[in-house]
């Protein structure tokens, strides 16, 4: 039998699932983590009932659901492969809708991803998607970022500077968000909660030293307590020389669902 947060998160998948993987839909995007592996499998469903686009393509966002999207039977595709939807401009999207996981969202349905570390790819894949849907339980459905996830931000780092990028991260300050010109320096208000960020190498588990993602770099955990404002610290991180992708998502997701240990399901868009 599933656990109630399983039982939540594979409520939210199938609603999802059911709700924006019609026949239309030609290319869809494959997220990471625990919560997708119930999406793939509803969807492995429909595939088998004969409710998907008969040329359905799956694009996958790491090793793990390359893996889930072969073993439920489906066919992948490289995004280097996929033309744009609209070459003459609008949007680039090619992917028509990505279903992924998260750690946490907030009210205005920014996120931060990389518990899996796999939000480099992540990241890549919903630029490229007309629609991000978020899935989850309720435990992930938060008001502002850093609010239930303490694990903190995750960042994908190339192994060769861990140790100065993290130190780069660590003398930034809570006042980084610049204050807008007109109004002056009384405008300036912290993006973050903490005086100064921890940030910590994620290591392995059942491998002896740090964990070391699908892209061969290693990631750092970096504490910052509640977000505030996650651009401005998504920015301040990444224009860190060596730091490769930022687990903030900011404005990207369309929607969440939400699981309840009750069996109902929150939905925000
Ligand atoms: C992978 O790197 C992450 O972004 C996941 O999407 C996120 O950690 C959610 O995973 P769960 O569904 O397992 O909580």
């Amino acid at each position: 039998a599933l656990s109630l947060a399983d039982q939540a998160k594979r409520n939210a998948a199938f609603a999802a699932v059911d709700r924006h993987v019609t026949p239309e839909v030609r290319v869809l995007g494959v997220g990471t983590g625990s919560t997708v592996v119930f999406a793939v499998e509803r969807l492995a469903e429909l595939k088998q009932q004969g409710r998907t686009h008969p040329d359905l393509v799956c694009v996958p966002t790491s090793f793990q659901s390359t893996q889930l999207i072969a073993d439920a039977g489906l066919r992948t595709a490289d995004l280097n492969d996929l033309l744009p939807l609209d070459p003459t401009g609008g949007c680039p999207a090619s992917i028509d809708v990505t279903i992924d996981g998260a750690d946490e969202v907030d009210s205005e349905l920014n996120v931060i991803k990389g518990g899996g570390a796999a939000h480099l790819r992540e990241k890549v894949v919903a630029a490229a998607s007309k629609k991000l849907v978020i899935i989850g339980d309720h435990r992930k459905d938060a008001t502002t970022l850093g609010e239930k996830w303490d694990q903190g931000v995750p960042v994908e780092v190339t192994p060769i500077a861990w140790r100065s990028i993290k130190s780069q991260i660590e003398r930034l300050t809570p006042l980084s968000r610049a204050p807008a010109a007109a109004a002056g320096p009384a405008a300036a208000a912290a993006a973050f909660e903490f005086a100064s960020p921890v940030a910590v190498l994620r290591q392995a588990v059942r491998k002896a030293g740090p964990v070391v993602t699908d892209n061969g770099n290693f990631v750092l955990d970096v504490r910052v307590g509640k977000i505030f404002d996650p651009a401005a610290v998504e920015q301040a991180i990444k224009m860190i020389p060596g730091v490769i992708e930022v687990g903030i998502f900011c404005r990207m997701a369309s929607e969440a669902w939400f699981g309840n240990d009750d069996g109902s399901i929150a939905w925000r868009i």
